[in-house]
Order: structure tokens, then sequence, then C-alpha cells
């Protein structure tokens, strides 16, 4: 355990640069062993989640090595992989685990799934469902939960699949077992969620074609095709630049810039959100890097009201309500907050955890159903314990959140930061933020 307090701080100044995008990062290194040749990969992050990947991408017999500042796979083509020899172990990591399962599906190997005690309570069905009806075989029958035992085929079925629930792990595990389809596989989504696995493949070397339906789409990825290994330059997380943009909102007196941040309009929710709250907030140098927008991003501290956040929006910021919740404590009004219900299965029940925390520390909060109000008066007492509860962003949105409050804030374990943002504490402090180590038990 290790318990951090965050406090009130001086102005916010600076400019940082933040690891590279998770979601991309994971797909690269999966996408790279499906291909033919070698797959250089710069801004990789390296982070627990995705170290988890790399390790499990050389158990199937894929070449993983760190060459100078890059990462470099050297691919084995889609059907090409093998059976590992022990346990897949994907630690904390949702996004590894469900689609490392589409790569498995389509490989006649067996492999056990498994993970930390967080990932192995959230519900697996989801992706299992779809890919058994592609062939894939469950040792463990219709179990939900890791760990698994997985029976993949040489033989999958393509399938038109019409997500159940708006998920980018879901529809990018379909479409990677549609790779080794013989035939064309489509997803369809009512909501566009992020679409990495769409953008990645197509610049490998897939067919793969968007159609609008009804008022989502339609994704159709033609099967078989050979993706060959090209050089992939991930750019910064809008995930974790997030708690560095609350932090300046938040913070008396701040300026900002966060370089080299990923604007794909799919993960860019927080900011539109920021903006209508009256946020000081701009995206600079825009510019394409590899295929996807980037941008430098400004912040400035400036007076925050509270919005409505529409349910629409929530697939493209589902990893930043707790941090949204944080920073609506010091707008002026309620800000209500809806269509929440996948934040219940993430690394932990986040609605339940954001409600608890904020509460702890004075704010006047509820969630009901999927909704979350954060009613919001300018001012955070603070002096409140943080059960984080293996949640990397629980952790880091209440540090943020301690930043503007009366009284020191405390995240009872901030170990799980080494999931995604292994820099968060030192990469905030270089900024201004003040943070410190307690010790003793917590009860
Ligand atoms: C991710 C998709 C999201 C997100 C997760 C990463 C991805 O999950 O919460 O952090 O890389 O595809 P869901 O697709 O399950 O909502």
């Amino acid at each position: 355990m290790s318990m951090y307090a965050a406090m009130k701080s001086k102005p916010l100044k600076g400019r940082a640069a933040i690891p590279g995008d998770k979601s991309i990062s994971h797909r690269a290194l999966m996408f790279g062993a499906l291909s033919i040749g070698e797959t250089r990969i710069s801004g990789l992050l390296e982070a627990a989640d995705v170290l988890g990947t790399a390790r499990v991408v050389g158990m199937l017999g894929a070449g993983v090595a760190r060459d100078g500042a890059d990462w470099v796979v050297t691919g084995r083509g889609i059907g090409g992989l093998t059976a590992p020899e022990g346990p897949l172990d994907f630690g904390n990591a949702g996004t590894g685990a469900r689609l490392m399962m589409g790569i498995v599906a389509g490989h006649p190997i067996r492999a056990v799934f498994t993970g930390d005690a967080s990932l192995c309570r959230r519900p697996m069905g989801r992706v299992l469902k779809p890919l058994r009806q592609m062939g894939l075989g469950v040792a463990e029958g219709d179990k939900d939960t890791l760990p698994l035992t997985l029976i993949g085929t040489d033989e999958l079925v393509p399938m038109r699949y019409v997500l159940p629930v708006p998920s980018a792990q879901v529809k990018s595990a379909v479409l990677i077992a549609g790779l080794a389809a013989a035939g064309e596989t489509t997803v369809v989504e009512a909501e566009a969620t992020r679409d990495h696995t769409e953008k990645m493949l197509t610049y490998l070397g897939a067919e793969i074609t968007v159609t609008p339906e009804g008022e989502g789409r339609a994704i159709t990825l033609k099967g078989q095709p050979v993706l060959r290994g090209r050089p992939i330059r991930v750019p910064g997380d809008p995930s974790s630049a997030a708690f560095l943009a609350a932090a300046a909102v938040i913070v008396p007196g701040s300026e900002i810039v966060i370089e080299n941040v990923l604007i794909n309009p799919t993960r860019t929710g927080f900011y539109t959100t920021l903006k209508e709250m009256g946020a000081d907030i701009a995206f600079e140098n825009e510019r394409e890097q590899g295929g996807e927008a980037v941008a430098d991003i400004r912040v400035r501290h400036g007076a925050l009201r509270g919005v409505t956040v529409p349910p629409e929006r929530a697939p493209s910021m589902i990893d930043e309500y707790p941090v949204l919740a944080a920073l609506s404590a010091y707008a002026e009004g309620e800000t209500v907050m809806q269509g929440l219900a996948e934040l219940k299965v993430k690394e932990s029940d986040r609605l339940a955890a954001t409600e608890a925390g904020l509460r702890a520390n004075g704010v006047d909060v509820t969630a009901v159903g999927d909704t979350l109000t954060v009613r919001g008066t300018g001012r955070v007492a603070g002096g409140g314990l943080v059960v984080t509860d293996m949640d990397h962003r629980i952790a880091m949105a209440f540090l943020t959140l301690g930043l503007g409050a009366d009284s020191p804030v405390t995240v009872d374990d901030t170990a799980m930061i080494e999931t995604s943002f292994p820099n968060f504490i030192s990469l905030m402090t270089g900024l201004g933020a003040r943070f410190e180590e307690r010790s003793g038990a917590v009860s």
C-alpha cells in the first residue's frame, strides 16, 4: 500500500509530455504480432497493463523487443501464433484480456486467461458470447469471469454482431476474431466507440468499410487479409491528459500546455464537456500523426459552471467520469452525468467509488440509477480518505481533487497508478502539484 495525500497547491505552470495512449499501445503490440514482418512502435506506453500485453504476445510466439526508445514486434501473421507454455496473466488490464480473446479464438491453441483480483471480477461474457458463436471453445462452460481456459480454432466462422453495450473492447474482439474467419464479419454499434482497431488494422492492410446504420454505424471487415508490419507512432493519452487538464482548471492561477495529445473525436468528450462548463481550454498546433489527430492542449484556470452531460457522450469519455465528477465540485451549480451504467464494470465500480470518495471529502453528490449528480459550490472541504479498490483512475481523480481542497485529500493506495500512468506523481509535481506520502495502516 502506498498512501498519498494531495494538498492545496500553488498555480500549476509549464509544459508536460504525457505517456502514450493505452488503447493504441495494446493494439500496436497485438496487431504487430498478427502482421508479417516488423512493426516498430515509438511512444509505446510503458505501464504495467501494456507491458503485460507485450509479455503475452511474446508467450504466443511473436518477437517483442525494446530497441532504444522504440519497441519492435516481429509478427507471425494471422493464424501463425503458437500455444503458450503457461497461463496468460493480464494483470489489471481489461483491454489486454478481451482483445487477446479475439486473437486466441482464431488460432488452434489452448490458453489459460487470468488476471488480478479486479480483472477476475469483471464480466467476460460480453466478449465470450459472440466469440463462441464464431467457434471459440471455453473449457469452463458458461462461466463469465477469469480465470478461463479458451480453445481457439482455425475454422472460425464470420458473423454479424449487434453490440448490446457500447464497448470498443467487445467490438474489437469480434473484429479481431474476424481477421481469421473466411468471409465478412460485421459489428453494428448504436453509438460510436473508440475506433483505433478499425484505423490501425486498415493501416496494416485490412479491408474495413464503415457505413451508417440507424443512429450508429456498421463496421465490416473482410476476413483473412495479409497484414504487413509498419511503423506506428503512439500519441499521448487523452485519458491521462485529463488529470492534468482538470488540475489546471481547479488550481487558481494555473496555465499549462499538455503536448502531443490524441484528439480522435471518439476520445474527446471530456474536453467538449470542459468547454461547455466554461473552462479556458484550447487545442493548439493540431496535426496528423500516424493516421490519428493530435494537438497540444493549453489549459488555464477559470470559473466553471455545472452542466448536463448527455448519455450519448459517454462512450467518448467513459474513462474520464471520475475526474470530471471531481472537478464538477469546483463548479458553481449542478453537474448531471447521465448514462453511466458501464462505469459499474470498470476496474472498480467507478460510480460507487466516485460517489463515496466525493462524499468523504464534503462534496454534495448522489448516484441514482446510472446518473451521477454533483452539486458544486466552487469549494471542496477535503479531509477525507478515498478507497481506490484497485482502480488507477479513482486514485488519480482524487489526488487531482485534493489540489484545490481546503484540507488534504488522502488516497489509500496509489500502487495501481502504475498500470496506466507510472510517472503521474512526478509529472504533476513538476508542474507544481503538492503530494505527500503518508505512512500508517488503513483501517
Ligand atoms: C478501451 C475501451 C473502453 C475503455 C478502456 C479501453 C479500449 O472500455 O474503458 O479503458 O481500448 O478499447 P469498453 O470498450 O469496455 O467500454
